[in-house]
């Protein structure tokens, strides 16, 4: 495993050694430093940083920390490896290499743990941009998440604690004195490459680095230097003045994914990833993880960029229609939904998000941490839905005024999101018109009506931003509303039931298509909600007194239902974090469903009666 070609390399003096630094790129970009784990030296990151740099155009630098590769080795080893050391290190390196614009750090194993320090201590403020955190979390929180459970067990608690416990086994090996060296000397060292490659699928190559041995023995002292002393007395202050990604690897033999239940409280803006590996998602996940720094680095300068623009125009409005918050708001709350784990940091964009299902789906989103970009016709209540996200704990949230049965508008609105926002995890294509009336009634102008938004508008959708999310290769989910209406047959609704059966089977063939992609699709089918569907809904076939008589009566009738969108937003989240295929929602959707599938002439002697849309 050696570095691409064209690095640079150079020496960098600090605290009495010195450090092997190695960059690539062109110094005028963004810098991204990658800081590594243990027992890795820098080139742990070379798959990653050939990445940044060829496809991304970073600035990339890497070190190895000190003991490690070709960096010099503290004397004496005991008290040479502090976090506060460390920090020192990194400052020396920023300094020689992006002295004048702050770095976007990102940090491996214990190379984020070190990094969690830097982003949290005060002399480092202003130098750091972002930080991208994988499998390392800070001790500091570690600390404050064991006594939590110390002090205030639960039988969940106990058992989160447990199972870390478990997992931790091979840091109380690392305190014992000499075994650990004499192990990594010896069979330990020898076998290294062959357990990555067994285990954690590391691919074959020339990895380790021949230092492994003397890499592993001195960074024994990275634990024995700062575990137990901040796990027994962490900071209380240890909030990152810097936005986070964080990426979790699903099957991180070391670290529980509970870990990161809190996080929320330390991060101001925090962005959170799931990946299905290992613990070496360097080795493993290079093209993934360099497009999820590439993407956070990105919105981080970009938002940086929007907030220089406002200083020099005196603090005024964000422009348009986007709306930001910057770094914690006052009014912002954390957030704190059931499925935070799930969407924290997520970008997810709903359609006809300015009222009803749409608008509680987007608030549910907003819950979880996931940042949000509301799209409607109607530009004031999707900006509306923008704002009151952020203050349901969205960290960003946007609002866009689109129709979504408008081809070229929606063409327009994918590249605008791809370009400024980056590609869409969830995409909820909601937006839709109510229609009632007999067939004979219903013109052809009805029908292009109510199928260009209801059908036409999903198309537009799936296709657009299911692409986006299909070329970045790294799965996704889409989410459409179709109605119970799709499988329950009336003589009242033939046009608006048609649009919803078709969004049905669209969603089925289009899950068959993107299974192998990692993107799941969901029809979510809901029975009779109280929104405002049934006020705006067209009744064709009588005078305009009739048709606002007849939209009063069912908004009556849904409003005696009285089932609550926000039970269908709570439907979908739990939908997409189950990766369901379809999803009645309310008892009479599920027991339509249920005689759609068992008793179909029953539905169809109801479908003689008409539902009250
Ligand atoms: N309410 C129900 O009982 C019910 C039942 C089953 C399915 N649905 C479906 O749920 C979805 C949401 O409906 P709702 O009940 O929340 O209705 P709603 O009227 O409260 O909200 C629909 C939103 O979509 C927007 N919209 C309409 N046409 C649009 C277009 N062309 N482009 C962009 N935005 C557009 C509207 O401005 C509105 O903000 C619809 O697809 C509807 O068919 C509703």
């Amino acid at each position: 495993m050696t570095l691409p070609e064209g690095v640079r390399e150079r020496r960098v003096r600090t605290g009495g050694i010195e450090l092997c630094v190695a960059e690539l790129g062109e110094p005028g970009r963004p810098t991204v430093v990658l800081v590594h784990g243990y027992p890795d030296s820098k080139e742990v990151w070379s798959e990653v940083a050939s990445r940044l740099v060829d496809r991304h155009g970073f600035h990339v630098v890497l070190y190895d920390v000190r003991g490690h590769g070709r960096s010099g080795v503290p004397r004496p080893l005991r008290g040479g490896f502090t976090l506060e050391k460390l920090t020192d290190d990194f400052l020396a390196v920023v300094d020689a290499v992006s002295p004048d614009r702050p770095v976007h750090l990102v940090g491996h194993d214990w190379g984020s743990v070190q990094s969690w320090e830097f982003v949290t201590v005060e002399r480092t403020r202003g130098r750091i941009a972002s930080f991208t955190s994988m499998s390392g979390p800070s001790l500091d929180h570690f600390g404050h998440w064991i006594n939590k459970r110390l002090t205030r067990p639960t039988p969940r608690r106990v058992g989160q604690l447990l199972g870390q416990g478990a997992k931790s086994w091979y840091v109380y090996l690392l305190h014992t004195p000499v075994l650990p060296e004499l192990a990594w000397r010896g069979p330990l060292g020898k076998r290294w490459p062959g357990i990555l490659r067994r285990i954690e699928k590391v691919p074959a190559g020339d990895y380790p680095t021949p230092s492994l041995a003397s890499d592993a023995a001195n960074g024994a002292w990275l634990y024995r230097d700062n575990v137990r002393p901040r796990l027994r007395r962490p900071r209380a202050d240890a909030h990152a003045h810097a936005p986070v990604q964080l990426i979790t690897p699903s099957g991180d033999r070391f670290l529980s994914e509970r870990l990161y239940d809190e996080l929320a409280h330390w991060v101001p803006r925090l962005t959170r990833r799931t990946i299905p590996a290992g613990h070496w998602i360097p080795r493993t996940r290079p093209d993934r993880l360099a497009s999820w720094i590439d993407d956070f680095v990105t919105s981080v300068e970009r938002d940086q960029e929007r907030e220089r623009e406002r200083t020099r125009e005196g603090g005024g409005e964000v422009a348009g229609e986007a709306w930001s918050d910057g770094v914690g708001g006052p009014a912002r709350k954390a957030a704190t939904g059931r499925y935070a784990e799930r969407f924290g940091g997520q970008l997810v964009l709903v359609t006809g998000a300015g009222s009803g299902i749409g608008r509680a789906t987007a608030f549910a989103f907003a819950e979880a941490g996931a940042r949000v970009i509301a799209v409607d016709r109607d530009a004031e209540s999707a900006s509306r839905t923008a704002e009151l996200s952020l203050l349901a704990g969205a960290p960003e949230a946007w609002a866009e005024a689109v129709d979504v049965s408008d081809e070229q508008a929606m063409e327009t609105l994918a590249a605008k999101v791809h370009a400024e926002h980056g590609v869409v995890d969830v995409l909820v294509n909601n937006a839709g018109i109510g229609l009632s009336g007999s067939f004979f009634d219903t013109t052809p102008e009805d029908w292009r009506r109510v199928l260009d938004v209801n059908l036409w508008g999903v198309i537009h959708g799936c296709r657009l931003f299911g692409r986006q999310m299909a070329e970045r290769g790294q799965g996704g989910h889409i989410v459409n509303t179709a109605s119970a209406a799709a499988y329950q047959p009336s003589k009242a609704l033939p046009a608006y039931s048609t649009s919803k059966a078709a969004v049905l089977m669209l969603s089925e063939c289009l899950r068959a298509e993107l299974a192998d992609q990692d993107i799941g699709v969901t029809a979510i089918c809901p029975g009779l909600v109280n929104t405002n569907i049934t006020a705006t809904a067209s009744f064709v076939g009588v005078d305009a007194q009739e048709e606002r008589r007849r939209q009063k009566r069912s908004t009556r009738v849904y409003g005696l239902r009285n089932y609550p969108p926000e039970k269908v937003a709570d439907a979908v989240l739990r939908a997409v974090a189950l990766d369901r295929a379809m999803v009645p929602v309310t008892p009479e959707a599920r027991v339509s469903y249920a005689l759609a599938r068992f008793l179909p002439r029953a539905l169809r002697a109801l479908a003689r009666v008409g539902p009250p849309l």
